[in-house]
């Protein structure tokens, strides 16, 4: 898989890149991962990329031409086209899934008031990651780019996979480590009992349990 992601701040993105299994996944080659600045694409002078708004208001708009020149220079018959906008679909876990089976994703940054609406004529999808508003689509992008590079087959294991939270629309059932007692909190026996079955049984319980409890809207 290839991943472009077009922003006018590439360094913040590029620190959580060079970290842990993200990082690990792109020297092992499951997914290349390249940050554009579409600044380098004005045709302007001193590389202008937005302008105040037609009929008044706030802000700055990015104007179309830094951001078609790029992704016209970029994309391929392969290339799937994200925006980044609070106004986009909302992510979750089955869309992260759905994204590991696009070959080349690239992910659009805006910034200021947002985009001229011309430049949505290049996109396949709007994605939001919440209903709030960042001050520009990089952290959007990282986040997609995380939970979607760690689903890619081979980047962890099979096990770490299994029964995660949000699949089946269930959390994930509680863990816990050593030691098996801490300032007077015991691990639950059945986790000791080396019984595979009952644990299962255990796990399974818990994570309906949890699950109405803090998130019953994955429930319905
Ligand atoms: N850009 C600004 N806010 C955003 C959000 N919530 N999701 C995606 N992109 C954004």
């Amino acid at each position: 898989m290839r991943i472009d992601v077009l922003t006018l701040f590439p360094e913040s993105i590029e620190g959580f890149l060079n970290e842990s299994i993200i990082k690990r996944a792109i020297n092992n080659n499951k997914v290349e991962i390249n940050l554009i600045n579409f600044r380098d694409y004005s045709p302007l002078n001193n590389n202008q990329v937005d302008d105040t708004p037609y009929g008044g208001g706030a802000g700055m708009v990015l104007r179309c031409e830094p951001i078609f020149n790029a992704i016209n220079d970029i994309k391929t018959d392969d290339s799937y086209v994200i925006m980044l906008t609070p106004e986009g679909n909302k992510y979750n876990q089955k869309k992260a899934r759905e994204l590991t089976s696009k070959k080349h994703i690239i992910l659009l940054c805006g910034h200021y008031e947002g985009f001229d609406e011309r430049i949505k004529t290049l996109v396949d999808e709007e994605i939001s990651i919440g209903d709030y508003i960042l001050t520009g689509g990089e952290i959007a992008a990282a986040a997609i780019i995380d939970s979607t590079v760690r689903l890619i087959d081979g980047v962890i294991t099979k096990e770490s996979l299994d029964s995660e939270s949000f699949d089946d629309n269930l959390l994930d059932y509680p863990t816990y480590t050593k030691p098996a007692e801490y300032n007077g909190m015991k691990v639950p026996d059945v986790l000791i009992s080396g019984n595979h079955a009952l644990i299962n049984k255990w796990r399974e319980e818990k994570r309906i349990e949890k699950t109405k409890e803090k998130r019953p809207d994955l429930m319905n």
